[in-house]
């Protein structure tokens, strides 16, 4: 997720994008730049590793804001190639005249680039965006609309991208696939934003565009097309929001705002892994696919929230792929090391790439010779240093303090890791894998459907707002989810939970168990729904009231449970992901009914 802005009009575009840029610095500060068509006709490029301050610190210092317009400006948060200056946006073509900013991923940039390569073109960048700018260049005749257009008829990926050409003083161009986009219209002047914020200063008339919408923008209005070039319509919407609100997309709290982005971060997770026929390449693994084929056994480590996602990794791999896996607590592991060797997978899972206690270990892991496969959300983390191969979340910057949207995406980039073990491993047939991939295609609709329940739950978490104690059980992939989601109650309202496998109850913990306090049940489809059944019931006996996630469809649950949350049918190694995202909705309900400070709970950073 990276943040764009640009602007057309009289006014000198540098500060209307710097300012544009700092209300968009939540979507990405790995770096940040800006390019503006200078007085002598030239286009102006400033770009800088980092926050948004180290580019604005060295414009101010050089006396060196560029003056001029129209201009566009970027803030990254990077994907293909490190977070340097190089790599920072925006990227210009071959001639230098046109500039480009891009949100998004570009799959076939690979191919592209060396049919670009071999007409000549010359390449700064190791980002999948510049291929973009070359591209658009070799279609350029003078039509800077035509030539995006026929540039972007050859991409596959997703995109948001603004673009700006010396010849057009009066004209940014913007286009949208599968990434948000939005026109400003202003009194004379049109802006491009990724968001409302960046904008909402100048104008509340915005054109929200829609997939494969190219939007030509002038001081005078918008004229959008398709990507055949035919006209379309697009509705001006005016916006409400006040700056604040719209910071947050309209949401009380980040941590919700993170909670709905999940049908997307798991979109951008699959993206460029898993095809439209459900086979699962991961590129990333591609140059140690002859490691991973050597290994015999495997580690999955990672600390509270990474470390139930590890859980849930560790035991698919142990099914999928026949190999014996565990998952490790970061901060345990390091000093009770496990066996490892040369033969040793340690795969090492962390939102921020920067937490010591899954640095430690994995840096041990590393020495003692193992293969180091790093499963992060934040490129060129301290963590990644220490990897022989890195799978990126693509989930985009985690703002709240509560982990949700990481988390979903852990498990899945996890469950995807699995299933390339376990073909490399010759346990899983290639028919067998599609059948996996394809059901994971069907998640992002799945977790948007699962939100829907949001007013139940609601109503549920307002009448179990001042209990005490709360207890989660789940079987198998039910148990991490457990505990996830009492970790998400605990840290998000304050309420002491626990989560337990279900099968432990009877050894102690139905000891807790009475009228005031609440039993949440993971119950979904699958080998154990039985004997999660037979655990409710029991618990239903000791007159504790019972919340159960369930599969659409399931009506013998109701017979035990006060409240039933079904969530979408899946098959069972997929269904963390859709049963993970009530126990979200729940805490943070219960934290807003507490009066808690949701983004930020207290005690944790
Ligand atoms: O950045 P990491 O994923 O390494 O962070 C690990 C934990 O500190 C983190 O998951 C923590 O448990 C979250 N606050 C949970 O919501």
């Amino acid at each position: 997720m990276c943040g764009i802005v640009g602007y057309v009009g009289p006014r000198d575009a540098a500060p209307i994008l710097l300012e544009g840029l700092r209300r968009l610095e939540y979507r990405g500060y790995d770096s940040a730049g800006i390019a503006v068509l200078t007085e002598k006709g030239e286009v102006f490029i400033e770009k800088r590793a980092g926050k948004l301050s180290n580019l604005t610190d060295h414009l101010n210092l050089n006396g060196n804001t560029p003056v001029g317009h129209p201009g566009i400006a970027h803030t990254r948060w990077a994907t293909h190639g490190r977070p340097n200056d190089t790599n920072a946006h925006p990227h210009a073509d071959c001639t230098g005249n046109l500039a480009l900013i891009h949100n998004g991923i570009i799959e076939n940039y690979s191919e592209l680039k060396e049919q670009l390569r071999s007409d000549g073109h010359k390449f700064v960048s190791e980002t999948d965006t510049e291929v973009l700018a070359h591209l658009i260049e070799s279609r350029y005749d003078g039509d800077l609309v035509e030539a995006v257009r026929l540039a972007l008829r050859e991409v596959r990926g997703a995109y948001a991208i603004g673009v700006m050409h010396t010849d057009h003083p009066n004209r940014i161009v913007g286009a949208r696939m599968n990434v948000p986009l939005i026109v400003g219209l202003g009194d004379g002047e049109g802006f491009l934003a990724s968001d409302v914020p960046a904008i909402l200063e100048h104008t509340k008339n915005m054109v929200i565009l829609q997939e494969g919408d190219l939007a030509d923008v002038s001081p005078e209005g918008v004229r959008i097309l398709d990507l055949d070039g035919a006209k379309v319509q697009r509705e001006v919407t005016r916006i409400k929001w006040t700056l604040d609100a719209a910071e947050k997309g309209g949401f009380r709290h980040f941590t919700l705002k993170e909670i709905y982005e999940q049908p997307h971060a798991i979109q951008e997770a699959l993206r460029g892994r898993v095809a439209t026929d459900g086979s699962v390449a991961i590129p990333e693994l591609t140059a140690i696919a002859d490691k991973l084929k050597a290994i015999d056994r495997v580690y999955v480590v990672g600390c509270g929230t990474a470390r139930y996602a590890s859980d849930v990794g560790a035991y698919l791999i142990q099914q999928w792929a026949g190999l014996p896996a565990a998952s490790q607590i970061g901060s345990e592991m390091r000093y009770g090391p496990p066996p490892i060797d040369e033969r040793t997978l340690v795969i090492s899972v962390s939102q921020s790439g920067e937490t010591a206690d899954t640095l430690a270990p994995t840096r041990m892991a590393a020495e003692r010779g193992a293969t180091v496969v790093v499963v992060t959300n934040v490129v060129g983390s301290a963590l990644t240093r220490d990897a022989d191969a890195v799978c990126y979340l693509q989930a985009g910057p985690e703002i709240a303090v509560a982990s949700t949207k990481a988390f979903v995406t852990q498990v899945l980039v996890l469950e995807l890791i699995a299933l390339q073990l376990a073909a490399l491993h010759g346990k899983l047939t290639p028919h067998q894998v599609r059948a996996i991939g394809l059901a994971m295609r069907d998640l992002p609709a799945q977790a948007a459907e699962t939100l829907k329940l949001a007013p139940q739950i609601k109503k549920v978490a307002r009448r179990y707002a001042g209990v005490r104690d709360v207890m989660y059980i789940g079987r198998t992939l039910g148990y991490p989810i457990a505990m996830e989601g009492a970790l998400k109650l605990k840290e998000l309202s304050y309420v002491h939970a626990e989560g337990y496998a279900a099968g432990e109850l009877k050894h102690g913990p139905i000891a807790l168990l009475d009228p005031q306090t609440p039993l949440v049940a993971i119950a979904t489809a699958g080998a154990t729904y039985d004997k999660v059944v037979s655990n409710v019931a029991e618990v239903r006996a000791r007159e504790a009231p019972v919340i159960a996630v369930a599969t659409e469809g399931d009506e013998e649950i109701g017979r035990y449970a006060q409240d039933v949350l079904y969530v979408p049918e899946t098959i069972e190694a997929l269904s963390p992901i859709v049963t993970t995202l009530p126990l979200q909705l729940f805490a943070y309900e219960v934290a807003v009914a507490r009066g808690t400070d949701v983004d930020q709970p207290r005690n944790l950073a």
